[in-house]
């Protein structure tokens, strides 16, 4: 496995495979990688002949009061599990390589990006679609792989290949868990003690959420606020959203019908954490 910081090593690798007729696998990443990230990668090993891994924690998705800086990163640990699971490449680009000075071209989606995530975070869908966009267009891949774990962005890039012709196949995953339910992250990290068995709230509501819709109930409402109920029942939580949408337009629904995305962001302390589920009616 090689790991390469510049477009060009990349573009090099990719033709030197497509060369010899091989296909090729995407899972964009920002690191900090766990079985999450794992659990794409592996599939992309299975089914691509090359798989690339991008670790690249992007600036232009993060607000001016978010994250960026402390973002958690570990190159070393992920080249080792990028390499254990079977990937081939690892394209680690500085900020300065994707976004060179006089950068001006960015990708604007105007539906499904104002919900959900994108009511607190105004810019964040702007700076994923234009780093996977370039991402794409740099690797070339015939398949590239997203979690359910971040199922707006999921849609929002789904929606972005459509629209702009990505010649590319999407492949979502399920959401991988810790033991107790909490959906991996790599922002877990920043929980304390007590902040991690709060954050155990998010996994209880959508498993009680889920449940509802299994033993029938289809009234948004009824499920949402059993759900808001759990969360707020602990004190170290404070709701961001927890909302039912169609998973295609993002619109709120009131009744569970067709593919419906039930999503919520929660603030554990000072650390926003996200979790859903999905269901086929
Ligand atoms: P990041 O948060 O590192 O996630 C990379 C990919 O891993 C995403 O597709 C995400 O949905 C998936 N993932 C994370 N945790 C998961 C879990 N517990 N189970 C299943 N999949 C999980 O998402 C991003 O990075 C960035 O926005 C990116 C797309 C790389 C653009 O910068």
């Amino acid at each position: 496995m090689n790991i390469v910081s510049t477009i060009k090593e990349v573009r090099d690798a990719v033709a030197a495979w497509r060369k010899e007729g091989l296909t090729v696998g995407l899972v964009p990443t920002m690191g900090f990688l766990h079985e999450g990230h794992q659990s794409l990668i592996q599939k992309a090993v299975e089914e691509n002949d090359r798989v690339v891994v991008s670790v690249f924690v992007n600036p232009t998705q993060f607000g001016p009061n978010e994250d960026f800086e402390a973002y958690p990163r570990d190159l070393d640990k992920d080249a080792a599990l990028c390499e254990s699971t079977g990937a081939h490449l690892i394209f680690h680009p500085e900020p300065e390589e994707m976004y060179p000075d006089g950068f001006c071209s960015y990708i604007n989606m105007t539906e499904l990006t104002g919900a959900l995530c994108g009511k607190t975070r105004p810019i964040h869908f702007k700076g994923v679609c234009t780093v996977v966009g370039k991402l794409f267009n740099i690797v070339t891949p015939d398949k590239a792989y997203f979690g359910e774990k971040d199922a707006q962005q999921l849609a929002v890039i789904r929606r972005m290949v459509k629209d702009l012709n990505f010649g590319l196949t999407i492949v979502g995953c399920p959401i991988i868990r810790e033991e107790d339910g909490l959906a991996k992250s790599s922002r877990n990290t920043y929980l304390n003690a007590d902040e991690r068995k709060a954050a155990l709230v998010l996994s209880k509501a959508i498993f009680h959420g889920k449940e509802m819709v299994e033993n029938g109930e289809k009234c948004a409402d009824k499920i949402l606020n059993e759900m808001k109920a759990i969360i707020n029942a602990e004190p170290l939580a404070r709701i961001d959203y927890v909302e039912m949408v169609n998973m295609d337009t993002m619109d709120n629904i009131d009744t569970v019908a067709g593919t419906t995305l039930c999503a919520m962001a929660v603030y554990i302390g000072k650390t926003r954490l996200i979790d859903n589920f999905i269901v086929e009616m």
